[in-house]
């Protein structure tokens, strides 16, 4: 979403203060002592009346240091938020100052706030696929990969709606993968738990050369080189704000001005599009972007060996059995194989671990209960057996496991490949 900023506390989009309407103006002061989030802010920023949007001025020079004022500063222009309520103060209070690039005091709406409401504009608010184009295209270095990525913030918005931290989303259309990047950046604003499983039919190779690049890169981090832009400035072309368009014209002007100086941007772009002025500021960047962490594996489907299972071999009957075991090993969340052989496989995750016999013959029984019971995590052991409950003597009462039954479909399988004959 245009305009979206993150510190510590999550995303959060910078809402303006002041207000050009008939409303008045008046004299606020941000007292010593408040917490400020800005670069650089200055008096000379702003001037009497600059402000399109509303009329401000500051009276005294603001002095920050390690974002806390060190002075009273007054403000005179059209506050939306004022003290005759207690509104201001609690803006104050809550540490929500952020003065943009441009001087003007906002007030940091944080996304994770109302976290069941879904925005009723929700593409308007997080941009179209031309957004998620872009991002897609910076993540993965190349222009065009696919062509209708949905925009990252729109599917964080909707997870967000969920309002469940652990929660598995599930994209059965995965496409490019926005859904992965959208689960990993909540997590990684929220500390949250999410899972995500994303399934497709691999069209133009989709997976393998899109979705699961792109997943990898979000976790582990990438080298971007290429054109970034921000939007500078942007306002609704309203007839209130026509009739003020020299102060609009006043505003950009100053933009670019501010960017001679500065030469923070290579080029500053005007575009009026969708009754909306907006000026950004285009500049070329070299950068590592670090990586979120945490995991993905990546299942495919195929046929195995001779596709009737009636002329398996030995090796397919292996391979399909350690396939049927991978399925329980993701319906457990113990996704790292560890160990496998033709009788047995053992799985992982940070705190537990899955074990499966899946033969029929019991001669490699004893070797594999000394395995499980060596293994340092709890356990959930799955083994091969016609009858309904399967009994181990070695594994009783230990509380460090616990023996399931094979469900039923996997269990199937499992007769198939063995027991077919
Ligand atoms: C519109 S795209 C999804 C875009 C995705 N949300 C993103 O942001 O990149 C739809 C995807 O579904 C895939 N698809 C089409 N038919 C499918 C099917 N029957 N099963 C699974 N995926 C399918 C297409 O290959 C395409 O990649």
């Amino acid at each position: 979403m245009t305009g979206t900023k993150t510190d510590e506390r999550g995303t959060y989009k910078p809402t303006p203060l002041f207000k050009f309407d008939s409303r008045p103006r008046r004299v606020q002061v941000i007292p010593k002592g408040t917490f400020i989030d800005c670069k650089n802010w200055n008096k000379g920023k702003i001037k009497g009346k600059r402000n399109i949007l509303a009329y401000i001025e500051l009276l005294d020079e603001p002095v920050v240091k390690n974002s806390i004022l060190q002075n009273d500063v007054r403000i005179d222009g059209q506050w939306c938020k004022t003290n005759t309520n207690g509104e201001f103060q609690k803006v104050i209070n809550d540490n929500r100052l952020f003065v943009n690039s441009n001087g003007f005091p906002n007030e940091k709406s944080y996304r994770d706030e109302n976290s069941r409401n879904v925005h009723t504009n929700l593409w308007l608010d997080a941009g179209y696929n031309e957004l998620g184009k872009q991002i897609l295209d910076q993540i993965l270095g190349k222009d065009n990969v696919f062509p209708y990525p949905k925009p990252v913030e729109l599917v964080k918005e909707i997870i967000k709606s969920i309002d469940n931290p652990e929660a598995i989303v599930l994209d059965f259309f995965a496409g490019s993968g926005t859904t992965a990047q959208a689960v990993l950046e909540k997590n990684a604003e929220d500390d949250g738990q999410r899972q995500f499983i994303l399934v497709t039919n691999n069209e133009g190779k989709i997976m393998e050369e899109v979705c699961y690049p792109r997943v990898e890169k979000i976790i582990k981090g990438y080298n971007f080189s290429g054109k970034i832009t921000e939007t500078l400035y942007e306002e609704n072309l309203s007839f209130s704000s026509l009739k003020n368009t020299d102060g609009i014209l006043s505003e950009v002007k100053e933009i670019e001005e501010e960017n001679k100086r500065s030469m923070q941007f290579e080029k500053i772009i005007k575009e009026i599009d969708d009754n909306k002025i907006i000026v950004y500021g285009e500049k070329n960047v070299k950068e590592k972007r670090e990586g979120l962490g945490n995991s993905v594996k990546y299942y495919k489907t195929a046929f195995v060996g001779k596709h009737n299972i009636l002329d398996a071999d030995d090796k397919d009957k292996i391979q399909l059995a350690h396939h049927a075991g991978e399925m329980l090993a993701i319906a457990e969340n113990t996704l790292e194989q560890i160990k496998k052989n033709a009788h047995w496989q053992i799985f992982e995750s940070r705190e537990r671990m899955t074990a499966v016999y899946f033969r029929e013959e019991q001669d490699q029984l004893d070797e594999f209960a000394k395995e499980v019971l060596s293994l340092k995590k709890p356990v959930t052991v799955y083994m091969f057996s016609w009858e309904e409950k399967v009994e181990i003597i070695d594994f009783e009462d230990n509380k460090n496991i616990n023996l399931k039954t094979i469900p039923q479909p996997i269990l199937e399988i499992y007769k198939q490949i063995y027991n077919i004959i």
